[in-house]
């Protein structure tokens, strides 16, 4: 059943969703999360031109796989008429869910004209939005920063062109495009967002916990929030901040859940991308795991075991981590 952002939405997608992120949010890390509870994850932002030109990397990026709970493939493009294509594309291969980028800072983005840049061409955007929305059946969203910069914060007038265009929901980035990820997000500028959009908000930016998703969503008036960097190396943070925001415990798995979790993840990499590929590709994650347990607590050990353990061959990861992380097994089970 298509997903209907006019009624509980928050039903089938959570409250909770795990942002897209270049590099990070491939399949394999989709459906590690998905396995963990995570119910919306985004593909990496995927650009329009290379997926019509069957670019095998961007594919790739744009992978519909079996085990997510829901599709959601990011666009990024600057033609309406190609951003439409794209999304026509990638419905018919099973997307449920299209998210637009007007967001992405990235001087390879904004060069292009795509991604934040179109902050400061309101209706180009609107323009995208309803050629992507005349183009397919399943809900267009965008996802946008609060403007170019602190002189143009321009986000409630582009969400609610965006939505008059045919949107479904907005993502807001409480930063600007100036800001890149410096400063702190700005929660409560997104309350604007939420007044002018007339659909459904989520707020994004510095959340890291139950606490951080609760100031949020109060200082914003958002009805969901959007994780990115804090979901690196934790995949089941979705899930963990979901069920305290309901009232249940803020889980956080012990070293031996985390074990089964990276070794599972490690897995789906190599058998998606191949084993040479899928080990290059599974190191920056295998850091974050590292990086992200607090075990072993000195700082330093960790940083030189991240550096020994990202050096390894893929079939020598678990034995490796299983030692990092057994001293803390053991601490528990006394
Ligand atoms: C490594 C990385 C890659 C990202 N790639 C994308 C992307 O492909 N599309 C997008 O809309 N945002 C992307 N973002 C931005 C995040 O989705 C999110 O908006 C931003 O990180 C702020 O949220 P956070 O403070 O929870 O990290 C990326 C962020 C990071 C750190």
């Amino acid at each position: 059943m298509g997903i209907d952002f006019s009624t509980d939405w928050t039903h089938r997608l959570g409250r909770v969703w795990l942002a897209p992120m270049t590099g990070v949010s491939d399949l394999p890390y989709r459906q590690t999360a998905a396995a963990l509870g995570a119910r919306y994850q985004a593909t990496e932002m995927v650009a329009c031109d290379s997926l019509l030109a069957s670019r095998p990397d961007v594919l790739r990026r744009a992978a519909i796989g079996e085990d997510l709970p829901v599709m959601v493939v990011q666009l990024v493009g600057h033609d309406p008429r190609l951003v439409a294509e794209a999304a026509r594309l990638s419905a018919a291969a099973g997307a449920e869910i299209i998210d637009v980028n007007f967001g992405c800072p990235a001087k390879a983005v904004t060069g292009q004209a795509c991604g934040s840049a179109l902050m400061r061409e309101p209706d180009r955007i609107a323009a995208i939005v309803a050629a992507a929305c005349e183009a397919v059946d399943v809900p267009i969203t965008v996802k946008m920063r609060l403007g170019w910069d602190s002189a143009s914060l321009n986000a409630p007038e582009v969400a609610e062109k965006a939505v008059a265009a045919g949107a479904r929901a907005v993502t807001v980035h409480g930063r600007t495009r100036a800001q890149f990820y410096t400063g702190i997000a700005d929660w409560a500028a997104i309350r604007e967002v939420a007044h002018a959009a007339g659909a459904p908000v989520i707020a994004n930016g510095d959340i890291r916990d139950s606490a951080t998703a609760r100031s949020a969503m109060a200082l914003s008036g958002a009805s969901a929030v959007m994780i990115g960097r804090s979901a690196i190396g934790r995949p089941w943070i979705g899930r963990a901040i979901e069920s305290a925001l309901s009232g249940g415990p803020a889980w956080e798995p012990g070293p031996t859940e985390r074990l089964a979790i990276v070794v599972e993840h490690l897995r789906r990499s190599l058998s998606f991308y191949g084993d040479k590929l899928g080990a290059l590709m599974f190191r920056k994650h295998l850091a974050a795991y590292i990086d992200a347990a607090p075990w072993p607590e000195d700082a330093q050990a960790r940083r030189e075991a991240r550096a020994r353990l990202c050096r390894l061959p893929a079939n020598e990861i678990e034995e490796a981590l299983a030692a990092l992380w057994t001293p803390a097994m053991e601490r528990l089970a006394a």
